[in-house]
């Protein structure tokens, strides 16, 4: 055994994003962390946010309402205690990252005062989502990862792809026992190609989302759901996996891969509009263009697929260029880039997977089933965005369990000794693939076929014709697997795979349309019993 490969440290956070190094900048105070990511530390959703962080500032707004628009967009799956825990904590959450020196926007005064600047986004019956023009992510991942990297407490790897978690279990401990824990995790170095150990006295996961999972989505190309798989895979139980948010707007163009229009420009008076200019929102809901998300998208689909158009235009050009450009720079200027003259013609846009609603099980501390297991941040089902997530809630979710996870693991670092020295990771019975090519196929294959039949409208046909699919891939994917060496591809649609096959099941079970989950052969909600959340534990789950 390579004894150099094997790090130690209290705490080993997977990912760096805002839960991750939010978490990670909390416990750095009184214990040693590790945190990884799988590419550049800076890349990640959070990065990419662009609306904003949704938080009650002003007087005439309140905990009480944010709660209710939650509720309603999360369509009687919200936990309620969970989202006012969340809606409660918001503005101490938005106090840290100032401490920390994340620049929001401040509104604009002749008298050069006034507070922050609040803009709007759907669901949201105030405005009450503080950003950084439309580059809050940008914003708050540089200001945090800038802290971690100065502090001398946290050690920061990059291109380091966690495999899976080594756990007591898979050591032999017996269930139940002091060593039937989370010990630490096997991790890919992407730069040698080698696998090594790190062990912890507690794991966070912090990984993401796995919007990946779809031919098109407004995330980056990391998010593989690798935390839900990880966990899924160690024995802990995950939650409404169908609930998969379609953002309505990402920017159509061939050059724009994932480039998403903040639905802050809707909360700003942006207007969506078919392509003979005509406006179409309101035939759909009352609240038109800012109608929760799930609304939009479906309506976007519904024209598109009628009209047989390849996209529809969001339209904000009625207002004056200088408002645009001072509210939305970094949209306009990419628009530029590609043509697109924002402040005088529509902006071409389609829907894409955009945010995963369901994940690993957590309590409101950020505890998984496996002890010692901890995940915070979008690879997370805490019972907060029920079946449709409202805007802005997100950063907000990673922000507040990243501060309640750290207080948690830090009434009990005393309980709990480093593990011993771990096994190494075993290559003796593996080869170099001899086919690349049956994972960059297989990759397409999953992508293309989970949104032809697993996207925004559902039917017990299309879910059935998935679910073939992919329990032929499982099969190849494991073979391939077991026989070759690992690289970042294969991990990675190892575990898209895996959440692939999470969503079909969660989907077919649910016989009704609820939220994000809307099914042709059931229309509506099943309102003859009270609204439940899809459990699946993976004891009870068999491959057919
Ligand atoms: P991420 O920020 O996605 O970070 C994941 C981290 O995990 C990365 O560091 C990655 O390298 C690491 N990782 C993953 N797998 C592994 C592995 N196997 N091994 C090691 N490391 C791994 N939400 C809002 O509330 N407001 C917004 O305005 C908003 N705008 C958005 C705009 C876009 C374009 C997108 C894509 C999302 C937006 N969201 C928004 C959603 C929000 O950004 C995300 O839900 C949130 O940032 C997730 O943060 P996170 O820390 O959980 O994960
Ligand atoms: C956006 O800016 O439209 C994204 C906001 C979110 O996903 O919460």
């Amino acid at each position: 055994m390579n004894r150099q490969l094997q790090h130690s440290s209290d705490i080993l956070v997977i990912g760096s994003g805002a839960a991750g190094l939010t978490l990670a900048l909390q416990l750095a105070a009184h214990a040693k962390v590790t945190l990884l990511a799988k590419g550049e530390l800076v890349e990640g959703c959070t990065l990419h946010a662009q609306g904003g962080v949704a938080v009650v500032m002003e007087p005439e707004d309140s905990v009480e309402s944010h709660l209710q628009d939650t509720l309603t967009a999360g369509a009687g799956l919200c936990d309620p205690a969970v989202v006012r825990h969340v809606a409660e904590n918001a503005a101490e959450a938005i106090r840290t990252l100032i401490a920390h020196g994340v620049k929001f926007s401040r509104e604009r005064r002749e008298d050069g005062l006034g507070g922050y600047h609040l803009t709007r986004e759907g669901g949201h019956s105030h405005r009450r989502v503080i950003h950084a023009a439309d580059a809050t992510g940008k914003a708050i991942e540089t200001t945090l990862l800038g802290a971690a990297q100065a502090h001398p407490n946290i050690t920061l790897h990059e291109h380091r792809l966690a495999i899976d978690l080594i756990t007591g279990a898979k050591l032999g401990a017996k269930q139940g026992t002091i060593e039937d824990r989370v010990l630490g995790a096997y991790v890919l170095n992407r730069d040698s190609g080698h696998v090594e150990v790190f062990r912890a006295r507690f794991v966070v996961l912090a990984s993401g989302g796995a919007s990946k999972v779809y031919l098109y989505t407004s995330n980056p190309d990391l998010s593989t759901g690798d935390g839900i798989a990880m966990a899924w895979r160690a024995g802990c139980r995950v939650a409404n996996m169908e609930f998969n948010q379609f953002h309505p707007t990402c920017l159509y163009h061939p050059k724009a891969k994932s480039f998403l229009i903040t639905e802050a420009i809707r909360g700003e008076g942006g207007i969506l509009k078919l392509p003979d200019g005509s406006r179409f929102m309101h035939r759909f809901d009352k609240r038109a263009e800012l109608a929760p998300r799930d609304i939009v998208a479906r309506a976007i689909d519904h024209e598109m697929k009628r009209l047989g158009a390849q996209c529809l235009y969001l339209d904000i050009s009625h207002k004056p260029a200088e408002f645009i450009t001072e509210h939305f720079p970094n949209i306009y200027l990419r628009c530029m880039e590609l043509g697109i003259d924002i402040t005088r013609e529509p902006i071409p846009v389609v829907p894409a997977a955009h945010y995963t609603c369901g994940g690993v099980m957590t309590d409101v501390h950020g505890r998984t089933d496996l002890p010692g297991l901890y995940a915070i941040g979008e690879v997370t089902f805490t019972g907060m965005h029920g079946a449709n997530r409202l805007a802005s809630n997100s950063l907000l979710e990673c922000l507040v369990f990243g501060h309640a996870a750290a207080r948690d693991i830090i009434a009990r670092l005393d309980t709990v000794s480093l593990p011993r020295t771990l096994p190494a990771w075993d290559e003796s019975r593996v080869t170099d693939s001899d086919e690349e090519v049956v994972v960059s196929h297989n990759w397409e294959e999953l992508r293309h076929f989970m949104w032809d039949y697993v996207g925004i409208v559902r039917t017990d046909k299309r879910l059935q014709r998935a679910k073939r699919r992919v329990d032929l891939l499982s099969g190849e994917i494991a073979e391939y697997y077991g026989n070759f060496r690992v690289s970042n591809d294969l991990l990675e649609l190892r575990n898209l795979v895996v959440v692939a096959d999470l969503i079909i099941r969660s989907a077919m079970a649910r016989k009704e349309s609820r939220g994000l989950h809307y099914t042709l052969d059931y229309p509506r909600a099943d309102e003859s019993q009270p609204p439940v959340n899809t459990i699946l534990t993976p004891e009870n789950f068999h491959s057919s």
